[in-house]
C-alpha cells in the first residue's frame, strides 16, 4: 500500500519541484566536520550582525550642526608613547586660536585619561568602557597616537583604538587631503572607514591550524554615503574629476557593488568627471610625475584608502606631516597617522617629537566645526614653519628643536599680522620651484 500512495504522490509533483526535493535530500546527508560547523555558525552571526547594521545606516541620520551647540566640547585623547606630548602641544596652540571662543563659553576642551596601551591590555579592550563612555560626552575629538599591536608583540592581541573608535562612532569617512605645491600635487583621499576588511578584521576564523579566513564586507548603504561625500566635496570646492579605486576586476563581488554604486552616484552629478582606476595601476600613476597631477578627489573602500594616503602622504614630508580626519554624522576624530614611537619615549626623547600631524588635524578640526578662517591661518602657519621658512628642525632628538619649541614657533608664525602675505609668498617660489 505504502508503494502505491508514493507512485501517487510523486506523479502529482511538477518535475522542477522533484529536482529541488532531491537535492535538498542530498544536502541534507553532508555531514560537515565540527570545525566546519563552528564557522558556519560564527559567520551566520557575522552575517545578522551586518544586516541589522545595514537598517542603521538606511536610516540616514542627519548631520551635527555645531553652529547650535553651545558648548562645543573637544575631547583630547592623548594616546600612547610621545601621544600625550603632542596632543597637548596641540591642545595648546587650539586653545590659543580660540581663546575668545572658550571665553564666551561656545567651546569647551576635556582631556581623556586612560586610552593607553596598559589600560587596553589590562582591560583586554580596544578602547576601555570607561574611555568610551567620556568619549561619546564629546562631539569632536582629537586624538594622538595609540598603539596598535600585532600578533608577536609583547601586548596582547587587542584591536586597534582608531579602528575601534572609528567604528563604534561610526565615523565612516576618513578624509585626507595632500597639497605639494611644488609638484602640482593637490588631492584629497575620501577613504571609506568602517566596513572592508577592516570591519571584520578582529573577527577571522582559524577553522583548523591550516586555514585561517578573514572576511571582506562592503555594504551599499556603506558605499553610498562615502561616494556621495567625495562628489558632494568636489562640487563645493569647483572640482571637476572624482576617480574611485577599487580591484573589482578580481575582487567582484564587494569591490563590484562599490564601482556600481560609484557610477550610479556619479549620475546625479553630471558636472563632474568620474574614472575608476585599479589600486595596484593607481599606486603605479602616483609616482607618474605627468599623470599624478591631473588626480582630484580620491574615493575608495577603507584598505586600499589605508595604503594609497600613506603613499600620498610621502610626497608631501611623510606620514608624519599630514592629518587625518575621520568623519561621522554626529561625531567627528581628528588624529595623527603616524605611530606611537614608545622608543622615544624609552630613550627619553619624547619632548623632541614632531607635533605637526596632530597640529594639522587640530587644523582640520577648527575647519569642521565651522571656524574655517582659524584653520586656514593654522595651515598657513605649519606650512611656513614645517615646510617653507624651517626656522627650527625637529629631529626627533637634541639636535632639534623641542615639541613646545615648535609650537611656540606656530603660535608666533600665526600672530603675524602679515601671516596671509607670507604665505602667499612661499606658495608662490614654490610653485615656481617646481
Ligand atoms: C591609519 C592607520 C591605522 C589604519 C592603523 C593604526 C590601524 O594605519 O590610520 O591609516 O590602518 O587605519
Ligand atoms: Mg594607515
Amino acid at each position: 500500500m505504502g508503494r502505491k500512495t508514493k507512485r501517487i504522490k510523486k506523479k502529482s509533483v511538477a518535475p522542477k519541484k522533484v529536482k529541488a526535493v532531491k537535492k535538498a535530500k542530498k544536502e541534507e546527508k553532508i555531514e560537515f566536520p565540527r570545525s566546519v560547523q563552528k564557522a558556519m555558525e560564527h559567520f551566520g552571526g557575522l552575517l545578522v550582525k551586518q544586516l541589522k547594521r545595514v537598517q542603521i545606516i538606511k536610516k540616514a541620520e542627519d548631520w551635527i550642526d555645531y553652529s547650535k551647540l553651545k558648548p562645543i566640547i573637544i575631547g583630547v585623547i592623548g594616546g600612547d608613547g610621545i601621544g600625550p606630548y603632542i596632543t597637548s602641544e596641540a591642545q595648546r596652540v587650539l586653545e590659543q586660536l580660540l581663546k575668545d571662543e572658550i571665553k564666551k563659553g561656545k567651546v569647551e576642551f576635556r582631556v581623556i585619561e586612560g586610552c593607553t596601551i596598559e589600560r587596553r591590555a589590562q582591560v583586554m579592550k580596544p578602547v576601555p568602557d570607561d574611555v568610551l563612555e567620556e568619549i561619546k560626552k564629546c562631539h569632536v575629538l582629537l586624538k594622538g597616537p595609540t598603539t596598535t599591536p600585532k600578533k608577536g608583540d609583547p601586548w596582547p592581541n587587542i584591536e586597534s583604538a582608531n579602528v575601534a573608535i572609528r567604528k563604534e562612532l561610526d565615523l565612516f569617512a576618513n578624509v585626507r587631503p595632500v597639497r605639494v605645491p611644488s609638484l602640482g600635487i593637490d588631492w584629497i583621499f575620501f577613504r571609506e572607514n568602517t566596513e572592508d576588511v577592516y570591519a571584520l578584521g578582529p573577527f577571522g576564523i582559524e577553522v583548523t591550524p591550516d586555514l585561517a579566513i578573514d572576511f571582506k564586507m562592503i555594504t551599499r548603504p556603506g558605499s553610498e554615503r562615502i561616494i556621495r561625500l567625495a562628489f558632494e566635496h568636489a562640487k563645493k570646492n569647483n572640482k571637476t574629476r572624482v576617480t574611485a579605486v577599487t580591484k573589482a576586476n578580481v575582487v567582484k563581488t564587494t569591490d563590484g557593488l562599490f564601482l556600481k554604486t560609484f557610477y550610479e552616484i556619479a549620475k546625479e552629478y553630471p558636472g563632474i568627471n568620474a574614472d575608476d582606476w585599479f589600486i595596484d595601476i593607481m599606486t603605479a600613476k602616483l609616482v607618474d610625475t605627468k599623470r599624478r597631477t591631473e588626480f582630484q578627489v580620491l574615493v575608495m573602500p577603507n584598505l586600499y584608502g589605508d595604503i594609497l594616503t600613506d603613499e600620498a602622504a610621502e610626497f608631501q614630508g611623510g606620514v608624519g606631516t599630514a592629518g587625518s580626519a575621520n568623519i561621522g554624522k554626529r561625531y567627528a576624530m581628528f588624529e595623527a597617522i603616524h605611530g606611537s614611537a614608545p622608543r622615544m619615549v624609552q630613550e627619553g626623547r619624547a619632548q623632541y617629537a614632531d607635533p605637526s600631524s596632530v597640529i594639522r588635524a587640530g587644523a582640520m578640526l577648527l575647519n569642521h566645526i565651522g571656524y574655517i578662517e582659524l584653520g586656514r591661518k593654522l595651515e598657513m602657519a605649519l606650512d611656513i614653519c614645517g615646510q617653507f621658512e624651517k626656522k627650527l628642525i625637529m629631529t626627533g632628538r637634541a639636535t632639534g628643536a623641542t615639541g613646545r619649541e615648535f609650537c611656540d614657533y606656530i603660535l608666533e608664525t600665526i600672530a603675524d599680522p602679515n601671516l596671509e602675505n607670507r604665505w602667499n609668498e612661499y606658495q608662490k617660489a614654490a610653485s615656481q620651484a617646481g
